[in-house]
C-alpha cells in the first residue's frame, strides 16, 4: 500500500448499507480513501444500484456461474486484478472465502461483523445474543484471516441490549454503529499506512 489515498474494492451480496456508509465517507475530500470498484456475487444486489448512483464501477461475479468455490474465487481474483485496489472491504459479502482467495489478500482485506468478536462468530448473531440474555452487543471491523470472523480487531462499537429488543430492533441499533465503525476503520488503516510510509 504505502500511499495517501487508499483504493478500495467493496464486496457485497445485498442491500449495501455499509457500502453506502463508505460511499458517503469517500464523498468527503478529506477522507483518505476512494472506492475503485464494487463487486457483488449476486446480480440483483441493491448495493450495485447504490454504487452506480454514485458513479462507481461495478462488477458481478456470480458464484452460480462457476463450478466450485475455487473457480469462483479465481473469478474474483481475476476481476480484482482489472482494478486498482489496495484494500478489500467485505460488506455483507455472504460467501465463505477459502485460503485460495484470502492468502493473496491477507493483510489487505477487512470485514464487518455484527457482534463483539470474538463472541458470536457466524450467522444469526442477534438471535443468539438475545437467547443468551446478554446486556451488551455491537459490531466489529477486523482483518480477514483464513479462519472465519477471527482476524485482529480494528474497531469495535458497543450498544446496550434493551429489555424489549427483538433481533430486528437490535440489528437496527447495531447497524447504525456499523455505519460509523466501517469508515472509522478505513481511516485508521489509511493513517497508519501514511505514517509508516
Ligand atoms: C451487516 O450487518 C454486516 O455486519 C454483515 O452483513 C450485514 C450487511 O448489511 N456482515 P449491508 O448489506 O451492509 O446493509
Amino acid at each position: 500500500m504505502g500511499k495517501d489515498i487508499l483504493n478500495l474494492a467493496v464486496l457485497i451480496s445485498g442491500r449495501g448499507s455499509n457500502l453506502q456508509a463508505l460511499i458517503d465517507a469517500c464523498a468527503d475530500e478529506d477522507f483518505p480513501a476512494r472506492i475503485s470498484v464494487v463487486i457483488s456475487n449476486k446480480p440483483g444486489a441493491y448495493g450495485l444500484e447504490r454504487a452506480q448512483k454514485a458513479g462507481i464501477k461495478t462488477e458481478v461475479v456470480d458464484h452460480k456461474r462457476f463450478d466450485g468455490r475455487e473457480s469462483f474465487e479465481q473469478g474474483l481474483l481475476d476481476t480484482l486484478k482489472a482494478h486498482e485496489v489496495d484494500l478489500i472491504c467485505l460488506a455483507g459479502f455472504m460467501r465463505i472465502l477459502t485460503p485460495h482467495f484470502v492468502g493473496p489478500w491477507e493483510g489487505r482485506m477487512i470485514n464487518i461483523h455484527p457482534s463483539l468478536l470474538p463472541d458470536y462468530k457466524g450467522t444469526h448473531t442477534h438471535e443468539r445474543v438475545l437467547a443468551d440474555g446478554k446486556n451488551e452487543s455491537g459490531c466489529t471491523v477486523h482483518w480477514v484471516v483464513p479462519e472465519m470472523d477471527s482476524g485482529p480487531i480494528i474497531v469495535q462499537k458497543r450498544v446496550d441490549v434493551l429489555k424489549d429488543d427483538t433481533p430486528e430492533t437490535l440489528a437496527e441499533r447495531i447497524l447504525k454503529q456499523e455505519h460509523i465503525a466501517y469508515p472509522e476503520a478505513v481511516r485508521i488503516i489509511a493513517e497508519k499506512l501514511k505514517s509508516s510510509a
